[in-house]
């Protein structure tokens, strides 16, 4: 197929030079190398100029952007596993077919979350902004004591794909024991795990509780009547979407030692971090980046665009949402 004839594609942020090439060697393709994300605006006219939008988490394909009249796009190939960033049930009802990129980030994401765990367990944020301060003193029996974590218990909530890695990653390598909660049954698993049928079940038992449950719900998993029940020692894990913790009550719970810490790689409203959360040294804060090696940001892009081309050429989708 010849440039002319290709379907044209348009690219609204920076993405790998590998994942670029496969992209020009089937469309037509605009690319945004400067990586500045778009405006509302821009997003529409991408919608209206376009056969296709590669888009990404960080994107708000809200209904409003949807809502044109001269919709040229018939594809939205989300370059990212989450959806809640886009006006899924409206794309259903306008025929906008909508794509992501499951399975290839499993890991990373599990990894980011164990190192989460580690590093709120052993108070590395605080230790380390010691260090650089030059206001370590020297080697203490007493100071700079963390929590141990073999034999504890990790409370998941949501026995996906990215929960099930973090529990085998846990069990294997830190000898924690994991309990979780899902909303449907989970069976068949190949490592041992409890699944309890409340969340305040596994709440009060957990010495670590980490999320792996999709955002865009009308309300938090975890608001403020969740943390008086968890342990005064327990420490908590976000790695999912900030709209799954109620921020407000989480920095409460953190202030007022109702829990003893927060790994968070996402908030609420990014790339906003409250001030609340950056003024606590019970906290470790990443910027977004369980899915940030090169090996699984190419394969994420890589799969995206397979999800393109099933689209124009021969509609076997790897994997589509919509
Ligand atoms: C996703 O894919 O949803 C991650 O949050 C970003 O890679």
């Amino acid at each position: 197929m010849n440039e002319i004839n290709s379907p044209k594609i348009i690219v609204t942020r920076a993405i790998p030079t590998s994942v670029a090439k496969a992209l020009s060697a089937s469309f037509s393709v605009e690319f945004n190398f400067s990586d500045k994300p778009f405006t509302r605006d821009e997003l529409k006219s991408a919608f209206q100029r376009f056969d296709g939008v590669l888009s990404t988490v960080s994107d708000n394909i809200s209904e409003n952007v949807l809502r044109i009249h001269n919709r040229r796009a018939s594809i939205l190939s989300n370059y990212g596993v989450g959806v809640s960033n886009i006006a899924i049930e409206y794309s259903k009802k306008i025929g906008l077919v909508v794509t992501n990129t499951p399975n290839v980030l499993t890991d990373a994401t599990a990894e980011i979350t164990l190192f989460l765990i580690l590093a709120v367990s052993r108070r590395t944020s605080f230790l380390e902004s010691k260090l650089r301060q030059q206001n370590w003193t020297g080697f203490s029996i007493v100071e700079d004591l963390g929590t141990s974590l073999n034999g504890k218990t990790l409370g998941i909530i949501g026995m996906g794909r990215i929960g099930q890695a973090t529990a085998r990653k846990v069990i294997n390598s830190l000898g924690m024991r994991v309990v979780f909660f899902n909303r449907s049954p989970v069976a068949r698993l190949n490592f041992d795990a409890i699944q309890f049928n409340t969340l305040d079940e596994v709440l009060e038992c957990s010495d670590v509780v980490s999320i792996h449950a999709p955002g865009g719900a009308l309300s938090p998993i975890l608001s403020s009547k969740h943390f008086p029940i968890m342990k005064k020692s327990a420490f908590l894990i976000n790695t999912a979407r900030g709209d799954v913790v109620d921020q407000h009550a989480l920095i409460y719970a953190l202030k007022n030692n109702l829990i003893s810490g927060a790994g968070l790689d996402v908030n609420l409203n990014e790339p906003e971090v409250p001030h609340g959360l950056l003024a606590l040294n019970n906290v470790t804060l990443l910027p977004h980046v369980g899915s940030a090696t090169k090996e699984t940001r190419e394969a994420m892009g890589m799969l995206a665009v397979n999800n393109l081309r099933a689209h124009f050429f021969n509609k076997n989708y790897p994997s589509r949402v919509v």
